[in-house]
């Protein structure tokens, strides 16, 4: 993928405002989200075993918040056989731009369509496979359940959607827990206290995490009849929702 620069965006004391996905963070986004993201490189790594388990021969592959497209190549490297179509879809067009060069240099022989759109306004058909890694977490609460709604209806019969998300905790005390160690990861992994503090400030208004209750419930109410967590590293996890 993209050379990994390293991230120094909030090093420095500045005027926070809230984050977006510009050009300065898809520059260092790689190495953003491996220090910031307990656990993503094995997740990534793992889609890649779930796209191996759920590929359907000639289905659609969706990635929906797609960044630079790790998920995407993951999937795409355990299901070269399954002549799969596979689409990102991603609202910036830093992301897009870069991931557009990227996937289509590593994997130059898939049927890849590579979207700038809001995921909210998409369209899903065929699917057996649709991820939303760590993007729900980005959209309105109130929209989250119609866009569900509508991954609900693009699957086909047996297809999964993988959802991974930042979480919130009801107890007081795991969620000082939890939160206490994200903050130890992030250190270990070389921010600073003033990195972590303005980082936190950026986005608070911007990353909005439910519990596990909610969106197991949201996800019952879209159509899903189950839906196991298969992953967690702190408050990071991951859920696999199948449609019967
Ligand atoms: C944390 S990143 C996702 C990481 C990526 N899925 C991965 O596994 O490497 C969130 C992404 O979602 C995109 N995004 C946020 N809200 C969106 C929306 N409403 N529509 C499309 N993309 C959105 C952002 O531009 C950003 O690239």
């Amino acid at each position: 993928m993209t050379a990994a620069k390293s991230d120094r965006l909030f090093a420095r004391p500045q005027q926070v405002v809230d984050f977006a996905f510009d050009d300065a963070v898809a520059d260092v986004f790689p190495d953003m989200i491996r220090r910031s993201v307990p656990g993503y490189d094995a997740l990534i790594a793992y889609l890649g075993v779930l796209a191996q388990q759920y590929a359907q021969p000639h289905s659609h592959v969706y990635d929906l918040g797609s960044s630079l497209g790790a998920a995407t190549l993951a999937m795409h490297r355990q299901t070269r056989t399954h002549q799969l179509k596979h689409i990102c879809i991603d609202n910036s067009e830093a992301m897009v731009k870069r991931s557009q060069s990227s996937l289509k240099r590593h994997m130059p022989d898939a049927d890849l369509q590579i979207i700038c759109a809001d995921i909210e306004t998409a369209e899903f058909y065929d699917a057996s496979i649709v991820v939303i890694n760590f993007t729900l977490q980005f959209l309105a609460p109130d929209t989250r359940l119609a866009l569900l709604k509508k991954v609900y209806d693009g699957l086909l019969p047996g297809g999964v959607l993988v959802l991974s998300e930042k979480i919130n905790f009801d107890d007081p005390l795991e969620s000082q827990l939890q939160t206490d160690l994200h903050h130890t990861f992030k250190s270990a992994n070389g921010y600073s206290e003033l990195e972590i503090s303005q980082k936190r400030s950026a986005i608070e208004n911007v990353l909005i995490p439910d519990t596990l209750a909610v969106h197991r419930a949201r996800l019952k109410e879209a159509g899903f009849n189950n839906a196991y967590q298969w992953f967690q590293s702190f408050n990071f996890v991951s859920l696999l929702a199948q449609k019967s």
